[in-house]
């Protein structure tokens, strides 16, 4: 159960399964969607844009549409190989935490789907490196207060623990209070009140659940403003949702949210072992 998650080939092909049908029905944003977002960055045709955890290149066309200086970066070689089948100027096997491009060199990065699974904090550090002052990050996160309701949320949280999936649920406002020290300014925010609103492109409009920080994902885009101060921050993520943890200390495991995701599949699934 400890063992490190690999993205390698079976993190790829099942990738590429769920892009086309999810495993819950829900709907992986696709390239309108993705398209809609990256528009509101305003990407000049000469100007330099990082698809940061590119994977095989799904999201080439969309970034196409606005300029030809694309370069690309993900950890795992395989999806390296595939998406160079694309013009990147460059695509190379890289950590988002730790990259071997210049300081001050894009005008844009964007993560999508890759920010939840990254180490956030040396991820926004070296973004801010490799970004001009003024330049922009897009991505896509997941928050830590979604919705007691949205059961799928809840499973799929439960079962990409039980995978060692790396997962990485946000505390917006912590994450807001820290960027002026890391370098940023939030100049967007769009949040999903669930689980498939984002495939779906509709986002919430509710300011109090906004407020309240009751989504279960949202897309931001911030501005490199300075480089970061150096001073400490308040950690905004943590392994697993304030929902699931509620859930957990509910049902009487107190913190042991693995041990409540444990029961709680194998109720769901009798007969099927899980570790
Ligand atoms: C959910 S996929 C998203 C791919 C692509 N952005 C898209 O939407 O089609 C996440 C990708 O992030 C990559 N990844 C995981 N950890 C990473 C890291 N630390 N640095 C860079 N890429 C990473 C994975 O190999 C995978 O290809």
């Amino acid at each position: 159960m400890n063992e490190k998650f690999e993205f390698g080939v079976e993190y790829y092909e099942y990738f590429r399964k769920a892009v086309d049908k999810s495993l819950d029905g829900t709907v992986i944003p696709g390239l309108n969607v993705c398209n809609h977002y990256v528009n509101l960055l305003g990407v000049n045709p000469n100007d330099r844009l990082l698809d940061l955890g590119c994977s095989y290149g799904r999201l080439y066309p969309v970034f196409a549409n606005y300029t030809k200086q694309i370069f690309g970066a993900d950890v795992d070689l395989q999806v390296v190989n595939e998406a160079i089948k694309n013009p990147y100027v460059i695509a190379i096997v890289g950590q988002a935490e730790k990259l071997a491009f210049p300081s001050n060199f894009f005008n844009h990065v964007v993560a999508w789907g890759v920010f939840d699974i990254v180490d956030q904090i040396e991820c926004l550090k070296e973004t801010n490196r490799i970004l001009k002052t003024g330049g922009k990050f897009l991505f896509t996160a997941k928050g830590a207060h979604y919705p007691d309701s949205d059961c799928l949320a809840y499973v799929a949280e439960r079962n990409a623990k039980l995978k060692n999936f790396p997962n990485r649920f946000i505390d917006l406002e912590l994450l807001m209070q820290a960027l002026p020290l890391l370098g940023f300014t939030i100049e967007r925010k769009f949040h999903f009140s669930k689980r498939g609103d984002l495939g779906l492109n509709q986002p919430l409009n509710d300011l109090k659940e906004i407020q309240s920080n009751s989504f279960y994902e949202f897309v931001a885009i911030l501005k490199k403003v300075t480089e970061p101060s150096g001073a400490s921050v308040t950690q905004w993520w943590d392994e697993y949702s304030v929902t699931a943890r509620a859930k957990a200390e509910c049902e009487g495991f107190g913190t042991d949210v693995l041990g409540y995701f444990r029961k709680s599949f194998d109720a769901d699934n009798p007969g099927t072992s899980k570790k």
